[in-house]
């Protein structure tokens, strides 16, 4: 039987073959165009050094991974999580698993153990429903653990990196973070498409 797409469905096909980010990501044999946010964001924020120990939630088909791992060099370390398969990285630590399941939270503290992580950053979404409530809900959830491992995990001058959808519960995760940092940006690269409604959470200067 032949299926008959939706019209989102068209939009989104049309939108995704006039995409000049989705022609760059195959030109340059990236795995994601997520790629390019996280470019955009450490071009004009200077997120990485030579020597860094970061941690990527929600890390596969591995874009940001393998942005990282050039970034950090061989004395750094990149330690990735996520509930999907990903191809291996060269240097990159791989952890399949649904991060808000307690076996992987715990697996993933335990590899970082003594490490001082300098960077937490995560691009984790959720599995669309279509139900908003939901869906935001959902995403709030995965905002809140990450929060939660950034908190736990960041060295005093560490920085933590969120995609954050803006939705009813934004203003109060706003505000939960500024409990915790004294500076966080909302970034918006220009790669990621204005019809979105996500943006970038910089958050640096942990309150001690
Ligand atoms: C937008 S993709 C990440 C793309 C990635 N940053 C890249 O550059 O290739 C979002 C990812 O979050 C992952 N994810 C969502 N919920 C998760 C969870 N509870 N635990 C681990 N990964 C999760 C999904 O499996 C999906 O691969």
């Amino acid at each position: 039987m032949i299926k008959k797409r939706s019209i989102s469905s068209y939009r989104w096909l049309s939108e995704h073959f006039r995409d000049p980010y989705v022609r760059k990501t195959h030109q340059k044999n990236l795995r994601s165009r997520s790629w390019f946010k996280l470019h955009d964001i450490d071009v004009k924020y200077h997120l990485f050094r030579t020597g860094m120990n970061v941690i990527d939630l929600g890390s596969s088909p591995g874009g940001w991974s393998e942005y990282a791992i050039k970034h950090v060099g061989k004395t750094g370390s990149v330690t990735s999580c996520d509930m999907n398969a990903m191809n291996k990285i060269s240097g990159v630590f791989f952890l399949q698993g649904d991060i808000s399941k307690k076996i992987i939270f715990n697996a993933l503290l335990n590899h970082i153990q003594y490490k001082k992580i300098n960077l937490v950053m995560s691009d984790m979404s959720p599995k669309i429903t279509g139900i908003s409530y939901t869906d935001m809900s959902n995403a709030f959830d995965l905002f809140n653990l990450a929060f939660k491992i950034a908190k736990i995990t960041l060295s005093n001058k560490g920085i933590f990196l969120i995609k954050l959808f803006h939705g009813e519960e934004f203003e109060n995760y706003l505000h939960n973070m500024y409990d915790f940092f004294n500076t966080i940006r909302i970034c918006k690269p220009s790669s990621s498409r204005s019809r979105s409604k996500e943006v970038f959470l910089l958050a640096k200067k942990k309150k001690i």
